[in-house]
């Protein structure tokens, strides 16, 4: 694994040295993950669907790790959409788990890594034992200083931009402020993300390309990388692959 191959510092003296500056300056602060193709990386090696889901469980661990490394300062995986409900209950009930199981495995090293984990979507309508063990993650981890692991579980992006819109009509006809002080910035302020700044990179992985209701206001101006990797085959050079093309792009936001 190529850990080391983005610059760290801009400490260097020697001649690179501004080019080091730049390519270390421009490491996206915040990069969202749809982790896609469990199902099919299970199905091509004949296990069950689930088996595709734990391995995928144990790639978050990677990522984190060398996502903290690179010193991304968010990192937003999609758990779980409002949609995965329509699946089978076996699997509903199975995915349910896999935080559970994930924060009691890796809950310490996560304390270590200084990971500070947060939740977008529906927590309070989860199974009971899933948001307690979120809750207790989220809690232990409050005060630490490293990435944000903020992980979409129970999200949808469309009853995200409803929610806020009803709580900005509440606000208006308390008399809080008029429908003409109603800005983009007022609908952000009212989403999950509200705290956070929007994705400057968001991958797909297993050959996908689209949003599949993920961040949809949020990702106007991201930057978007696909791969017809499988989430559980996505490994830290891939990873490192997106950030360093990310690097080359040109962000215009709709300038010249
Ligand atoms: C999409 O693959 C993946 C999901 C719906 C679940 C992703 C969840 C994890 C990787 C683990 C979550 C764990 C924690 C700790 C948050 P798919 O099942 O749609 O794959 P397919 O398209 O190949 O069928």
């Amino acid at each position: 694994m190529a850990l080391f191959k983005l610059p760290f510092t801009n400490k260097s003296t020697n001649k690179d040295s501004k080019e080091i500056h730049n390519s270390f300056e421009k490491i996206p602060e915040h990069i969202a993950i749809i982790m896609d193709g469990n199902g099919r990386w299970a199905q091509k090696k004949g296990l069950p669907r689930i088996a595709g889901h734990r391995e995928g469980m144990d790639n978050i661990k990677r990522i984190v790790k060398i996502a903290n490394h690179f010193r991304i300062k968010i990192l937003t995986l999609y758990a779980f959409s409002t949609e995965n409900w329509k699946r089978p209950t076996s699997e509903i009930d199975f995915l349910m788990k896999l935080p559970i199981d994930f924060l009691q495995h890796y809950l310490p090293e996560l304390m270590e890594e200084n990971v500070k984990i947060q939740t977008i979507g529906e927590v309070d309508d989860l199974p009971g034992n899933t948001k307690s063990a979120i809750m207790r993650a989220i809690e232990q981890t409050e005060s630490n200083t490293g990435l944000i692991l903020n992980i979409a579980i129970n999200y949808g992006s469309k009853f995200e931009i409803v929610q806020s819109v009803k709580s900005i009509y509440k606000e208006v006809i308390h008399g809080n402020y008029s429908i003409d002080e109603i800005t983009e910035d007022t609908i952000a302020e009212h989403l999950y993300t509200s705290h956070l700044t929007d994705p400057d990179l968001l991958i797909r992985t297993s050959g996908e390309l689209r949003l599949s209701n993920f961040l949809l206001w949020q990702s106007a101006y991201s930057e978007l990388w696909f791969t017809d990797t499988l989430w559980p085959d996505f490994n830290e050079d891939e990873f490192e692959q997106a950030i360093n093309d990310y690097q080359k792009r040109k962000r215009r936001y709709g300038g010249i």
